[in-house]
């Protein structure tokens, strides 16, 4: 059963939240809130924020944000309930018996996107089945059907609309299966597959639900790979490919092998070897590290010497180093990979190579030594330079400290020269690789509708007001029209509104933990909160005007082109009439 929410009400009432952020990460008081370095994020300056009034917190610079329970949710890794459990534990709160920790309550929409992607995957499965060429390609490439089976490979179709019409007959919109990643919209207010004359990889997550989908061409054409975009329930930072097949495997073992793509992940499986994850080639996040920590400890790089010569990608490394993990590499002989080197060499080999890994320093010091020449002054301070953010990173004083003694011994200088000049290193070097991007498609809440919630929760006249003049169809960001939504309804059942608690209700906690914890106290400096809220309920219906008569227009020029008269007629004559009543 689920929580009951005066139960959750209460141990939130109980859990100081401060005091349970700052058993993670020192809080440093500054006025009534408190400041930190974000967690979530690399920084030199805090931007992450905690006020104990309104029991949230927020980080200006990742917009990572929430409740006290989103906090430990994504600190710990952890799921509501198993949040719950542990803080009703710590503030004495006695949970009812009966309350099962198994399944967290997902959103509708995303139990939808699951259900379309399960039977999208079937119907890959199926089309694979029924495509010679596309399972010749496969056996070409070392997978049998066994592996094929068990990883759920399947096969897009060479059509436009193979997909789209598979779902037609099921009743699924085709907007809906956009937002699933899976069409793509044209610009004549039409519809086509996003997998086409591919084979496909379904991404699977630790729930053993399907979250998105890797498509390779047959042939030499490009791009290579297409993979689902960001959406409501995928985001590729926060995925590694493989881990729920490996996760056991990974921790009997003790160590991960990171490789980069769906096939360097399968053909090692397939031949034993499967402790082991996917990033699908793109740099890790700081999302990734903490997952795969839930694991292990220790990290195998596996890399082709081409890429991993080019600093950038051993820059990536030191990502690891700063969440203190253990960094080994493992170098393959020039254009191999782990898939095409156990094709050649068999898995025997390949264990031979992880074997012989050199741990993140010597190899890294190897590569920039041999880049440079370590006799000259100058190439010594190249050298230095390279060195220096990976060791700074460390966060163990004794380890770094033997490090700086290291490095000094291979460069023959003095450690105090080392040591100077680490303390020069900024420690957010690269900061950009790892700061988290905001997902694709929610960069653009309209900041009236923001401004509107913020208002909401200041006051609960101004609810009354949007209740009154706004139906809740005119909010477009559906993150902002549910967490609306349920203010409204808390609002006539005369219950209190706190933004840490609404968090609470909301089926889809952390994208409302994020929004909430934005958007509460914007509006608390507004001199004049009444018209404030008068001033966005009209841009919101400004911009909602605005947006019918673009979709008009694009339909307009579809029914020209498609030499539809009438159509063109009657759709002129809807536009006119709405931009006479809106006079805009
Ligand atoms: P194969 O040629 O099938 O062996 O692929 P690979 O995995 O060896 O390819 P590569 O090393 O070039 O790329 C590694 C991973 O990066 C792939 O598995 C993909 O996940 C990703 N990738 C490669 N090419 C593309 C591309 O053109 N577009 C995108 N989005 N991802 C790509
Ligand atoms: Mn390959």
């Amino acid at each position: 059963m689920a929580i009951p929410e005066d139960v959750i009400d209460q141990i939130q009432d109980r859990a100081d939240i401060v005091e349970v952020i700052s058993r993670y990460i020192p809080l440093k008081k500054t006025g009534r809130s408190y400041k930190a370095l974000c967690p979530f994020h690399h920084e030199k300056t805090p931007s992450f924020v905690v006020s104990p009034d309104k029991k949230i917190f927020h980080c200006f610079g990742c917009g990572a944000g929430g409740n006290v329970f989103s906090f430990v949710i994504r600190h710990e890794n952890l799921e509501f309930p198993e949040v719950i459990e542990m803080l009703a534990k710590k503030t004495g709160v006695i949970l009812p018996r009966n309350i099962t920790r198994q399944k967290e309550d997902v959103s509708s929409f995303a139990s939808q996107l699951y259900k379309i992607n399960e039977l999208a995957c079937q119907f890959f499965q199926t089309c694979l089945a029924g495509d010679d060429t596309a399972r010749d390609y496969l056996n070409s490439r070392g997978i049998g059907d066994e592996t094929i089976k068990f990883f759920k490979i399947g096969y897009a179709p060479n059509a436009w609309e193979a997909l789209l019409s598979f779902f037609k007959k099921r009743g699924v919109q085709e907007a809906v299966l956009e937002k699933a990643g899976l069409a793509i919209a044209n610009d004549r207010g039409g519809y086509y597959d996003r997998f086409r004359h591919r084979v496909i990889f379904p991404i699977i997550d630790l729930k053993e639900r399907i979250v998105g989908f890797g498509g390779r061409v047959l042939d030499a054409s490009l791009p290579k790979y297409i993979n689902s975009p960001e959406t409501y329930i995928y985001s590729k930072g926060r995925n590694l490919y493989g881990l729920n097949f490996s996760k056991e495997d990974i921790k009997k073992r003790g160590y991960v092998l990171v490789v980069e793509g769906y096939l360097d992940f399968i053909i090692p499986y397939q031949a034993g070897i499967a402790n082991l994850i996917a990033t699908l080639g793109t740099a890790l996040t700081i999302d990734q590290v903490k997952l795969l920590k839930r694991f292990t400890n220790t990290v195998i790089m596996v890399y082709d010497p081409d890429e991993a010569g080019e600093a950038a990608s051993l820059r990536n490394l030191d990502i690891f180093i700063s969440e203190d993990v253990n960094v080994y590499v493992a170098e393959l002989p020039s254009g191999y990979d782990p898939d095409s080197y156990i094709r050649k060499f068999g898995a025997e080999e390949f264990t031979r190579v992880i074997k012989s890994s050199k741990n993140l320093f010597d190899y890294k010091l190897d590569k920039t030594a041999s880049r440079f020449d370590i006799k000259s002054a100058h190439g010594k301070a190249r050298i230095a330079a390279e060195m220096l953010p990976t060791i700074a990173r460390i966060s163990n004083a004794v380890l770094k400290s033997n490090l700086v003694k290291r490095l000094a011994e291979a460069l023959s200088v003095d450690e105090e020269a080392i040591r100077t000049e680490l303390k020069k290193v900024k420690p957010d070097y690269e900061a950009r690789h790892y700061i988290i991007e905001p997902q694709e498609g929610k960069k653009d809440f309209r900041s009236a509708e923001k401004m509107v919630l913020s208002l909401m929760l200041e006051e609960g006249r101004f609810v009354k007001m949007v209740g009154e003049n706004l139906s809740i169809d005119e909010f477009k960001d559906s993150a902002v029209r549910d967490i609306a939504k349920v203010i409204i309804e808390l609002y006539k059942e005369r219950k209190e509104i706190r933004p840490a608690k609404l968090i609470n209700h909301l089926e889809n906690k952390e994208e409302a933990a994020i929004l909430i914890s934005e958007v509460a106290g914007l509006a608390e400096t507004f001199q004049d909160k009444e018209k404030a809220v008068t001033d966005c309920i009209a841009r919101i219906k400004k911009d909602n005007i605005r947006d019918e008569l673009d979709r008009l227009q694009v339909a307009i020029k579809a029914a020209h082109n498609s030499k539809d008269e009438n159509k063109v007629k009657r759709l002129l004559v809807e536009y006119d009439s709405l931009v006479r009543n809106s006079k805009v």
